[in-house]
């Protein structure tokens, strides 16, 4: 059965732009493949493994080749959990704010969790890097205070999008697709209310055809 996956990175849920415009996505989803399953990933809800301990030294030893240790094998454990969950799914859709022209930190450590060698990408000294999560698209819901699409001279304040675009891209993604809310913090309440609403309508058609 095809699984949807939907990562929320959002703590202001009903308030959120992000979280409206994915949900919409989401419902059209449903609507358009009743046939497939919806899992949804609160990044705000989800205990992930501190990376320290265990777990980083689990990480080293994968790098350097080493077998883990029985306290390493345990600590790895939610890690590979986390990762088989992710993989689990055949499409993806993430949304997220920007945070200090970045991404919101509970995002960053879900993404330190799931990119590891040997199992979302690999490292060959002939072949180089190479992502192992192939073939699944990925959409993405990016709400941001400020504008920094093409023309508005701050691009290359973005490492949002840009960030999100590597990493994904570093793991295997080539069918990257984008949704964008700017800006939501310039706008009055009734703009930003058309704001989200164009971007709901550019998800829809994404999601009926996903
Ligand atoms: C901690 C924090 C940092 C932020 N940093 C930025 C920023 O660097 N640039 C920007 O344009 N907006 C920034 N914002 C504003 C959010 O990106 C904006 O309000 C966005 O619409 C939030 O999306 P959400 O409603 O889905 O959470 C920040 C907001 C917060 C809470």
């Amino acid at each position: 059965m095809t699984r949807l996956l939907y990562i929320e990175a959002s703590p202001r849920k009903d308030r959120s732009s992000s979280i409206k415009v994915a949900r919409a996505f989401v419902e059209e989803y449903k609507k358009t493949h009743s046939a497939d399953t919806v899992d949804i990933l609160d990044l705000w809800k989800t205990e992930l493994p501190s990376f320290d301990g265990d777990v980083i030294n689990a990480k080293y030893a994968i790098l350097h080749g080493e077998q883990h240790t029985e306290a390493q094998k345990k600590a790895w454990k939610a890690v590979e959990d986390a990762i088989a969950h992710f993989k689990g799914a055949d499409k993806y859709i993430i949304s997220l704010p920007m945070w200090n022209f970045g991404i919101p930190y509970k995002l960053k450590h879900f993404i330190d969790v799931l990119v590891q060698p040997g199992y979302t990408f690999s490292f060959t000294p002939s072949e180089g890097y190479k992502g192992l999560v192939t073939g699944k698209p990925v959409a993405l819901v990016y709400a941001r205070g400020g504008a920094y699409g093409p023309g508005t001279g701050a691009e290359s304040m973005d490492y949002q999008k840009s960030y999100m675009e590597h990493i994904l891209g570093f793991i295997g993604f080539t069918n990257i697709q984008s949704i964008i809310i700017e800006p939501t913090l310039m706008v009055s309440h009734e703009e930003r209310g058309q704001l989200i609403e164009k971007a709901i309508e550019q998800a829809q058609k994404i999601a009926s055809g996903y």
